[in-house]
């Protein structure tokens, strides 16, 4: 395991313990199985009818999202590389939802990890491609899990949220950091997780990158996928610049002043052919 997924790894199997008993992600609340997660009730209107479909979560995190397409119909089954989290998933799953399942390994051996199945649904985001180096290999990976007709759902934060400076000075949006992907990581050390829990992180050291909106569509068209939709929102499930935001009735967090100015996350859907 390369030296970047290692530290990532201890970083969030910190953070699951965390996570598990915050009031963002309320694991309490899934026990009424009608609940699902806000990232999933945010793209109801472009998941569709997913019942009867194979999916697969890549980097599922604590499988709150995983539980959550489950619920609108789909098989699912969560990914990730962090066992800590991947123990939180399948706890919360065995209590609400046991027709899901869970398995350990790095996104870019995924192929390898589930063994020969494939799936009409590849989920992913909110937080997953930053913490991979290399995007047109990510995008290989979906593609190999996809059979003819699958499709791929990728919810994320902007490339152009991540450039910017989350600490920024006189309340400014201010442009810090790389836009595009870059051959170093960008290394982060940060005892603090984005959730409302005060434990502070013993793994502090993490590894992550950026990569342009422009890379992300030629990486997934280069697998060999069919981009179908591609939509910009001014909001984000967290509020990633402190200060300047304000939550939505939707529980999503916008730009306070003119929100307008700048693109916070995207939906992007493929198909394989
Ligand atoms: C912010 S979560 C994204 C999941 C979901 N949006 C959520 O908020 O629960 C990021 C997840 O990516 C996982 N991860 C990071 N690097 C990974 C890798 N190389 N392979 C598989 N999972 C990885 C972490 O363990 C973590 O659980």
């Amino acid at each position: 395991v390369d030296t970047y997924a290692e530290l990532n790894r201890a970083n969030w199997d910190d953070r699951a313990g965390i996570h598990a008993v915050s009031k963002t992600y309320d694991l309490p609340a899934y026990t009424d199985t009608q609940h699902i997660s806000s990232i999933v009730h945010f793209d109801l209107p472009r998941l569709g009818d997913l019942t009867g479909l194979d999916g697969v979560h890549l980097q599922c995190h604590i499988g709150t999202d995983t539980i959550s397409l489950a619920r609108l119909g789909a098989r699912m089954t969560g990914l990730d590389l962090s066992p800590t989290s991947l123990a939180v998933a399948r706890r919360l799953a065995a209590d609400v939802q046991p027709d899901v399942t869970f398995v350990e390994s790095p996104v870019y051996d995924a192929r390898e990890a589930l063994g020969d199945q494939d799936f009409d649904l590849v989920f992913t985001g909110i937080g997953a491609l930053c913490w991979l180096p290399d995007v047109a290999r990510w995008a290989e990976t979906v593609a190999s899990l996809l059979r003819a007709g699958g499709r791929l759902f990728l919810r994320e934060y902007s490339p152009v949220l991540w450039a910017v400076d989350e600490a920024p000075h006189d309340g400014e949006i201010q442009l810090a950091y790389p836009y595009f992907e870059t051959p170093e990581p960008l290394v982060w050390d940060s005892p603090e997780t984005y959730t409302d829990a005060t434990t502070a992180i013993t793994h502090t050291t993490t590894h992550e990158w950026n990569h342009g909106l422009g890379e992300i569509v030629t990486a997934i068209l280069d697998a060999g996928l069919t981009i179908t939709g591609l939509e910009e929102h001014t909001s984000v499930p967290s509020e990633a610049l402190p200060g300047l935001m304000q939550q939505g009735p939707d529980g999503e967090w916008r730009l306070r002043e003119r929100p307008e100015r700048l693109p916070l996350s995207y939906t992007l859907q493929a198909v394989k052919a």
